[in-house]
C-alpha cells in the first residue's frame, strides 16, 4: 500500500495506473476509521481496478463552535485497518497541500445543500464540496464512494458531479450499524456507555416511525410522536420526512421516501437516517 502525503506523490501514483488502463474507486474520509469506512473500501474494491482512500480533517467543513481541534485522529490504527483491506493507495496530504498558500475554490455547494444539516451548520457543504473537489482533481477517480449515513452530503455530491459534468459515478454506501442498532459514526468515539445505550433508542424511534408511515398514519401526527419519544433523550436539530431524491415534502410523485435526523446527546451531534420506497 503507498501513503501519498503530498499532490506529487498522489498525482504519479495515479497517472501510472491510467497508462496501464486501470480504473480507480475512491473513498474519501476524514480518518477515525470504522467498520463503516471499511464497507465503502470493500465496495470500492468490487467497482474498480484500484482505490484510494484519503485522509484529510478538512477545516473549511466546520463551524467555529465545531469539533475540528478535537476531531479523532487516528492515523496509524487507520494504516493498519486500510492495509489490512488490500488498498493501493492512501492519500493523506496536509492542508497545505489542498488549500496551497489558503487558496480555494469559490465552488457553492447546490440547492439540495439548504435546510436539514445547513440550518445548524452553516457554509458546511460549501467546505465538502470545495475539499471533495480538490480530491477529485488530484485522484481523478472513476468511481467515487459516500457512506449513506451522510444522505445530504451524498446528494450534494451528486448534485456537483452533475453540474460541472465530472466523469465520476458517485456510489452510495449502506449504513453499517453497531449491534445495537447505532450508526457507526467517528463521533460516536465521544460517547460513554451509557450515552451509547441511550442512543441506540434513536435508530428505534425512526424504525417506528416509518412502520407508521407505512401504515399511511397521519404523517405529522407520526413526526409529533416520534419527536415526543426522542425528546426525552435528545436535542432535537431535526426530524424530517422528505422525498428522498429532492428533500422537499413528498408529493403524488414521490417514489422514495428519507426519514432524517439529527440530534444532539449531550454534546455530541448524531445523524441517522431510513430511506425506503414509497408503500
Ligand atoms: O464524510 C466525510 O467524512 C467528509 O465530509 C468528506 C466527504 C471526507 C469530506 O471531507
Amino acid at each position: 500500500m503507498q501513503v501519498c502525503s503530498n499532490n506529487q506523490q498522489m498525482l504519479d501514483v495515479v497517472s501510472t495506473w491510467k497508462v496501464q488502463g486501470k480504473t480507480i474507486a475512491f473513498v474519501p474520509t476524514m480518518g477515525g476509521l470504522h467498520a463503516g469506512h471499511l464497507s465503502l473500501v470493500h465496495q470500492a474494491k468490487a467497482n474498480a481496478d484500484k482505490v484510494v482512500v484519503s485522509i484529510f480533517v478538512n477545516p473549511t467543513q466546520f463551524g467555529k463552535d465545531e469539533d475540528f481541534d478535537n476531531y479523532p485522529k487516528t492515523l496509524e490504527q487507520d494504516l493498519t485497518q486500510l492495509e489490512a483491506c488490500q488498498v493501493d493507495a492512501v492519500f493523506t496530504p496536509s492542508k497545505e497541500q489542498i488549500y496551497p498558500n489558503g487558496f480555494k475554490s469559490h465552488l457553492k455547494a447546490g440547492s439540495l445543500s439548504q435546510g436539514l444539516c445547513s440550518k445548524s451548520r452553516p457554509g458546511h457543504f460549501d467546505g465538502v464540496v470545495q475539499v471533495v473537489h480538490r480530491l477529485f482533481e488530484i485522484i481523478t477517480p472513476d468511481v467515487a464512494i459516500f457512506g449513506q449515513k451522510d444522505y445530504q452530503q451524498l446528494l450534494v455530491i451528486r448534485q456537483m458531479v452533475e453540474a460541472l459534468s465530472l466523469p465520476i459515478s458517485i456510489l452510495s454506501g449502506d449504513i453499517v450499524r453497531e449491534q445495537s442498532g447505532l450508526a457507526m459514526s467517528t463521533r460516536n468515539q465521544y460517547l460513554s456507555g451509557d450515552q451509547k445505550e441511550l442512543a441506540l433508542k434513536l435508530y428505534q424511534v425512526l424504525i417506528q416511525l416509518q412502520q407508521e408511515i407505512l401504515k399511511t398514519q397521519d404523517l405529522n401526527v407520526a413526526i409529533h410522536n416520534s419527536k415526543a419519544i426522542l425528546s426525552q433523550d435528545f436535542k432535537i436539530e431535526y426530524l424530517s420526512v422528505l422525498d428522498a431524491n429532492t428533500l422537499k415534502s413528498i408529493t403524488d410523485n414521490t417514489s422514495k421516501i428519507a426519514i432524517l435526523c439529527a440530534v444532539f446527546l449531550r454534546s455530541t451531534r448524531l445523524i441517522d437516517n431510513i430511506i425506503f420506497k414509497k408503500g
